[in-house]
C-alpha cells in the first residue's frame, strides 16, 4: 500500500533530479578545462619563465582571455581573479587600457581578510581593521605591517598567466617579503 507514493508527494524529488544534473555538470565540465592548467603547469621552465605559472581564472572559474577581459574592464579597473595557489588576486588595467604586468594579492597582511578595491578612494581598504593600500597595493595605513604581495601577470597564447614574483618589490625597493 505504501509502496507507490506519487512523485508530487515527495517534495525532494524535483530537487534531487536537479542536484544530479548539477553534479553531472560539475564533474564533466572541469575535466575538460583542467587539461589546460596542467599543460601550463608542466611546461618546461625557460619558455618565457612559466615554470609554476597559473592561468588566471575569473569568478566562475574560466580561464581569463586578455582581449575579452579588456573589452569589459576599462582603464583603472581592479577586479579579483583566482591567482597563484588559488589566492584572490587583482588583475589591474592600466590607464592606457593594457593589462599591468603585475597582479596584486588581495590577502590583507594584517590578519588575512580579502581587501576590496575602493575605486572612489583610489585605494584598497580593508574592512576588518581599516588598513589601507594605494592603487598598487603598497601599504599606506596600518595596522597592516606590509604591502600586498605581487605576482607577475603575463599574456601567453591569449591567456593571462600569473607567475611568482621573486624580484625586488618595485613599490618599496625592498626584497619581497612573500617570496
Ligand atoms: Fe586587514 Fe586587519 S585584516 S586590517
Amino acid at each position: 500500500q505504501a509502496s507507490s507514493i506519487p512523485a508530487d508527494k515527495v517534495p525532494d524529488m524535483g530537487k534531487r533530479e536537479l542536484m544530479n544534473l548539477l553534479l553531472l555538470g560539475a564533474i564533466s565540465l572541469p575535466t575538460g578545462f583542467m587539461l589546460v592548467p596542467y599543460a601550463t603547469f608542466f611546461a618546461p621552465p625557460g619558455l618565457g619563465g612559466v615554470g609554476g605559472g597559473t592561468v588566471a581564472k575569473d569568478a566562475i572559474g574560466n580561464d581569463i582571455l586578455a582581449d575579452e577581459w579588456l573589452k569589459t574592464h576599462g582603464p583603472g579597473d581592479r577586479t579579483l581573479t583566482q591567482g597563484l595557489k588559488g589566492d584572490p588576486t587583482y588583475l589591474v588595467v592600466e590607464k592606457d587600457r593594457t593589462l599591468a604586468a603585475f597582479g596584486i594579492n588581495a590577502v590583507c597582511t594584517h590578519l588575512g581578510c580579502v581587501v576590496p578595491w575602493n575605486s572612489p578612494e583610489n585605494k584598497f581598504i580593508c574592512p576588518c581593521h581599516g588598513s589601507q593600500y594605494n592603487n598598487q597595493g603598497k601599504v599606506v595605513r596600518g595596522p597592516a605591517p606590509l604591502s600586498l604581495a605581487l605576482a607577475h601577470a603575463n599574456v601567453e597564447d591569449g591567456k593571462v598567466v600569473f607567475t611568482p614574483w621573486t624580484e625586488t618589490d618595485f613599490r618599496t625597493g625592498d626584497a619581497p617579503w612573500w617570496a
